[in-house]
């Protein structure tokens, strides 16, 4: 089935609706060039490209892959076909597809996942002061499963480093837009990481198309327990204080290893707060439950995570009657996947451990194959899909 579908992208360059999409084009004169050097990763990436990087650790590659990805020069990308427009607070995406948390943590390499094609990036999670994070080794495979492992625990190079790259981003004027995901440093006592929090916000937070404030890693110590209502409240409090001039729309980002109760009160908590949305989820302490026997150290991410995020989207979705703008994120590998956690009611996707299975071809895969399916399902463009697998919520 995989093999089928994949040769069917491979071979079409044109939408249903005519329009030429997800190819690459050159910036000036807009000619059809597409950037070769993605091209050739894309032709190549499931063999031999990501068999060879297999060989390496996990980490070492993920470190390579962004040092060439930082190098590219800037190009375009093509126009993305207007089904896939997506508008949350007024702020218009080119498409709802996104590149999630961590991938990108310092804010390397923009033009390249704006020549992707992404719609939006998550750069982070970005900390107050420069860390190192956890000991090595921190990051594993688990290739039979599609699915990753990691306890990084915020490596970050600091908010000071990666601001004037930010800036440089947005001066480059990409189509692509950029949301920002926020974390206390480790040291930080519990007493005083309300304040991480606001600095990042105060120093970024202008900057940002969107503020994600991470609460769910499962890696630094008892940032889980701020998902607790109360002291969520203490968190949004803070980081709208620190941006009174130009307060960016603020999402909280959740584990999926919440209880139903919790979630049913953090959602509320969310709608009180007139939180702008929810991204969910992160990675999952859960092994048995997702039916992984490995039992390396950390938060799993990629297909096995894929029902359990969508089924807290379908939560979240009902415990906010559709209000809250959702970016579901968890196992997405493919245009169904991606679509699934849609009519579960995100509005918008990203993925991480689907680039490192699939590669770079998964942008477009995704984009192509979304329009398909809401051709197939009689929409006409992503939001009226959202939450379609629902039924009625009132
Ligand atoms: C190696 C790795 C590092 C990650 N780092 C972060 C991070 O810094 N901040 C964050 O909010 N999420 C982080 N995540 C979680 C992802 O953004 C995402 O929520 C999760 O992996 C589920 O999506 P996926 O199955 O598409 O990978 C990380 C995930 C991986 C695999």
């Amino acid at each position: 089935m995989q093999g089928a579908r994949k040769i069917h992208y491979m071979h079409r360059e044109v939408a249903p609706n005519g329009a030429n999409f997800g190819g690459l084009r050159g910036g000036a004169g807009g000619g059809k060039m597409r950037h070769p050097m993605l091209q050739l990763a894309q032709a190549t990436y499931a063999w031999p490209l990501r068999p060879l990087m297999f060989r390496l650790d996990p980490e070492r590659t993920h470190r390579m892959t962004l040092a060439i990805l930082a190098r590219m020069p800037a190009f375009s990308p093509a126009p993305d076909p207007p089904e896939l427009r997506t508008t949350l607070w007024g702020v218009t995406f080119s498409n709802p597809v996104g590149l999630a948390a961590g991938l990108d943590k310092d804010a390397r390499a923009a033009a390249a996942w704006n020549a992707l094609g992404f719609g939006f990036v998550e750069v982070g999670t970005i900390t107050p002061r420069p860390q190192f994070g956890n000991p090595r080794p921190r990051m594993w495979r688990i290739p039979e499963r599609r699915a990753l492992v990691n306890r990084l625990g915020f490596p970050s190079d600091g908010m000071e480093a990666v601001k004037p790259r930010v800036q440089r981003m947005r001066a480059q004027g990409l189509r692509m837009r950029i949301g920002l995901n926020f974390g206390p440093n480790k040291e930080t006592p519990p007493e005083r990481v309300v304040e991480d929090y606001a600095a990042l916000a105060s120093r970024l937070g202008p900057l940002a198309d969107f503020i994600v404030v991470n609460l769910s890693s499962p890696n630094t110590p008892a940032l889980r327990a701020w998902q607790a209502p109360e002291r969520m409240r203490t968190i949004v409090e803070a980081v709208r204080a620190a941006q009174p001039q130009s307060r960016r729309p603020l999402m909280v980002k959740l584990s999926p290893d919440l209880e139903e109760r919790e979630l049913r009160e953090i959602c509320a908590a969310a709608i009180d707060l007139a939180l702008d949305g929810i991204v969910a989820t992160n990675t999952t302490l859960k092994r048995e439950e997702v039916g992984v026997a490995a039992s390396f150290e950390g938060g799993l991410s990629g297909a096995p995570l894929l029902e359990r995020a969508s089924e807290v989207i379908g939560q979240i979705y009902r415990n906010t009657q559709g209000r809250l703008p959702i970016i579901g994120v968890g196992g997405i590998a493919s245009a169904e996947d991606a679509y699934a956690h849609i009519r579960a009611g995100a509005s918008m996707v990203e993925f991480y451990t689907g680039f490192v299975y699939r590669g770079p071809g998964l942008v477009r895969e995704i984009k192509e194959g979304l329009v398909r399916l809401l051709n197939r399902d009689g929409f006409s463009s992503i939001s009226e899909a959202v939450g379609s697998g629902q039924g009625k919520v009132t």
